[in-house]
């Protein structure tokens, strides 16, 4: 699958371990690294329950990921999803979800994936994995999750109207780019919105200063 370089996926890794540099860590690593190598552009950060997560809104695709201790998915993830605004700054994500645990896969489809889910009725789950202890390291089995989100992802987005003609040019593109890492993210997706509502095919810099001064309120 191939991502626009012009635009490149941003995804965030969003995790939790009780362990510094355990097979989580290797994990999210291997994950990013297979993202990264598709051209998208990745971050991760560890969940703390009482964190701010508005950062979250500048990404385009969220994988949420833990281990599970003592029959539960570790605390921060599950914390954040009921204490914090996380929930709120998933609204319209596109998600994938994955926990590492060692009992077999019916058992964790049954009894730890849906402590998560049922955070998450509302989006768009467009994969889910659980890593057994020996597929951790497996490259193969890393490969193929990143693989199904991908192709998942093009799939969600093709199906919303407009989107496969939308395009940036050069110019609009960079001015977008210049923009402080905190707000560019939330910039394009407002852009391409305001695109879409409008029939828009084709992002210039007239298209944006347009949008400046409509209700789009940049
Ligand atoms: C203290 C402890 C408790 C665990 N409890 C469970 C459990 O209840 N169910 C399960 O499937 N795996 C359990 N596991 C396995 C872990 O989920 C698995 O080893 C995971 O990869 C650990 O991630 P980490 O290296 O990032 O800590 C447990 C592991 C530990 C160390």
């Amino acid at each position: 699958m191939t991502v626009n370089e012009e635009m490149p996926l941003r995804a965030i890794i969003l995790y939790d371990s009780r362990t510094s540099g355990g097979s989580t860590d290797r994990l999210i690593d291997a994950i990013g690294h297979e993202l990264v190598e598709t051209g998208a552009y990745v971050e991760k950060a560890k969940c703390r329950a009482n964190a701010d997560y508005s950062f979250v809104r500048e990404f385009d695709l969220v994988i949420l990921g833990a281990p599970v201790y003592y029959l539960v998915v570790s605390s921060q993830l599950l914390g954040a999803l009921v204490q914090s605004n996380l929930k709120k700054c998933l609204k319209g994500k596109k998600i994938a979800l994955f926990l590492a645990c060692g009992s077999p896969e019916p058992m964790a489809l049954t009894l730890y994936l849906p402590q998560v889910k049922v955070h998450l009725v509302r989006n768009r789950i467009l994969s889910e994995k659980i890593f057994a202890p020996h597929q951790m390291d497996d490259p193969d089995e890393v490969e193929g999750f990143v693989e199904e989100i991908l192709d998942e992802y093009e799939k969600a987005d093709r199906g919303r109207p407009g989107s496969s003609q939308l395009q940036w040019d050069d110019e609009a593109s960079d001015m977008v780019n210049a923009m402080p890492s905190f707000i560019s993210g939330k910039i394009r997706s407002s852009l391409e919105e305001y695109a879409r509502i409008n029939g828009i095919k084709l992002i210039t810099p007239e298209v944006i200063n347009v949008a400046r001064s409509s209700s789009m309120g940049m």
